[in-house]
């Protein structure tokens, strides 16, 4: 709707409060249906109550019968004012509701032993208060496996339709995604990624250890037929590319193709957060890959296959993510990571997003609040807690939290946020963030798990192999 037209509602019912109105017009502009918010707004204008934007939109927030949009609204308010004690609930919320892997992929931080295995329960998620206010919810926040939790379909089903509003995703290495998951999904996920990695029996090997060529291929040919043509999920797939399966990336994007993502990615493995979590255990590290794997060593060789697969992307119509040339013009770090675009003037991650999983390093349930170089940032939660609107806003709060959202742009940019704009991180000759200096820059205590090397959770023993 213009604004034109918007005033012209407005004006018929009268509303001439410049706040509201401007409320309602952005309400509008972001799909929501103006039979919503126009009647409480009136309501507010009608008996007096002409309050400034801020605190218009807190007011809505409560009395709103859907109020994700309003939450966003308020968010860039936040923003852009620099508020750093919020009253926002986050838009974007990625939560594992498992900390078990079906599979140890070599390039991966993950392994059987690093982290207690753990599974939330579909009444721990049916406790989360706040979901109401969410637009986005993914079911993997970078933990582990998603669908290795035993209640992954009930608590999926109880997501969709008590929050038909909620963009729901998921991320899965493929290996479980059986078809009787894959027709539950159908038609009502929003968007399934599937971190595929290999395209034939010999490339899976060599890339995922402890996993099953034969379950993920089974599944991604059900794939194929299960979701072909729906409207939702979208399908993407993707791919994490070394100088030992550099050869295979034209075979990976006709694989993605023909099994039915729309859209493929390829990425550069990042060693050093993998070093850094197993450096202290020389067992774990030799299943991984290493610095040396890295297709850095091989800028022209990585160009000349990325330009490729890019041309035949484009000859079968499929939307492509795939780095940008080393060698080439204009690439800027964005998210710690070369990009054709630019960053933002502000990142708006601390206000926006939340991410619950379980820290690598602390072993324990742990919010962060972006994928960027922020990492293990020592903010932990309990499940039970943060399901109310207080315990979600006292993590949301917290003093890690707010010095993030104090410090994350302007002119007294903390030192990882700053790395974040600086460095790429996926470089294997990069400096690798010290997280500790985020801590002494806000004068707040450093957690205690950056002060010594990460272990695994329990001992490796022959039957875990
Ligand atoms: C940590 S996984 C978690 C979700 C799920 N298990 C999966 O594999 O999709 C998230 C994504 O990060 C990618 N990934 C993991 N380790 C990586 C690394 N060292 N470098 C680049 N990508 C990596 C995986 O391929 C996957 O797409
Ligand atoms: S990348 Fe995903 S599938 Fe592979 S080990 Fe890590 S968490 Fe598991």
């Amino acid at each position: 709707m213009t604004p034109e037209a918007s005033a012209t509602v407005a004006q018929k019912r009268q509303m001439t409060h410049e706040p509201y109105r401007q409320i309602l017009f952005e309400l509008q502009g972001a799909g929501e249906d103006a039979k919503l918010a126009e009647p409480l707004l009136l309501d507010m204008e009608q008996r007096g109550e002409l309050l400034d934007r801020h605190a218009a939109l807190l007011s809505l927030l409560e009395r709103h019968p859907a109020p994700h949009f309003v939450n966003m609204l308020l968010i860039n308010d936040e923003v852009k004012l620099g508020i750093d004690e919020v009253r926002s609930y986050p838009q974007y919320v990625f939560f594992d509701i498992s900390s078990i892997c079906s599979v140890e992929c070599r390039f991966c931080k993950y392994t059987h032993e690093q982290l207690p295995k753990r599974n939330v329960t579909l009444e721990q998620v049916r406790r989360l208060e706040w979901l109401k206010y969410v637009r986005m919810l993914n079911l993997t926040a970078g933990t582990a496996e998603a669908i290795t939790n035993p209640q992954f379909i009930e608590i999926f089903d109880y997501l969709r339709d008590t929050f038909p509003h909620l963009h729901i995703t998921l991320l899965t290495n493929g290996r479980t995604l059986h078809e009787r998951i894959q027709r539950k999904l159908a038609g009502r996920l929003d968007a399934l990624h599937v971190s595929m990695n290999a395209s034939c029996e010999e490339s899976y090997n060599q890339i995922i250890a402890r996993g099953s060529w034969k379950q993920f291929s089974e599944n991604m040919n059900s794939m194929r037929t299960t979701l072909a043509g729906l409207a939702r999920p979208k399908v993407s797939a993707s791919f994490v590319m070394m100088r030992s399966n550099l050869h295979l990336a034209l075979q990976h994007l006709e694989f993605a193709h023909a099994n039915g993502a729309a859209f493929a990615l390829f990425h550069h493995f990042y060693p050093h957060y993998v070093h850094d979590i197993h450096g202290s255990d020389p067992d774990a590290l030799r299943d991984k890959f290493g610095f040396e794997d890295s297709l850095y060593h091989e800028p022209g060789r990585a160009d000349e296959v990325f330009a490729r697969v890019k041309a035949r992307g484009e000859e079968m119509g499929m939307e492509l993510q795939i780095p940008p040339p080393f060698h080439g013009t204009g690439a800027h770090i964005h998210f710690g990571v070369r990009s054709t675009t630019r960053p933002p003037v502000d990142c708006n991650y601390p206000w926006t997003s939340m991410y619950f999983l379980w820290g690598f390093k602390s072993k324990r349930e742990e919010i962060t609040l972006c994928c960027g170089l922020a990492s293990d940032i020592g903010v932990h939660y309990d499940h039970d807690e943060i399901a109310t609107r207080d315990g979600l806003f006292k993590a949301r709060n917290s003093d890690v939290l707010r010095a993030y959202r104090r410090t994350v742009n302007g002119l007294t940019m903390n030192p990882i946020c700053k790395m974040c704009r600086e460095v790429d991180r996926f470089d294997p000759s990069a400096p690798y963030a010290d997280q500790r200096a985020f801590y002494q820059f806000n004068g707040l205590p450093v957690p205690p798990h950056f002060d010594q090397p990460t272990q695994p959770y329990r001992k490796r023993t022959t039957t875990d192999r």
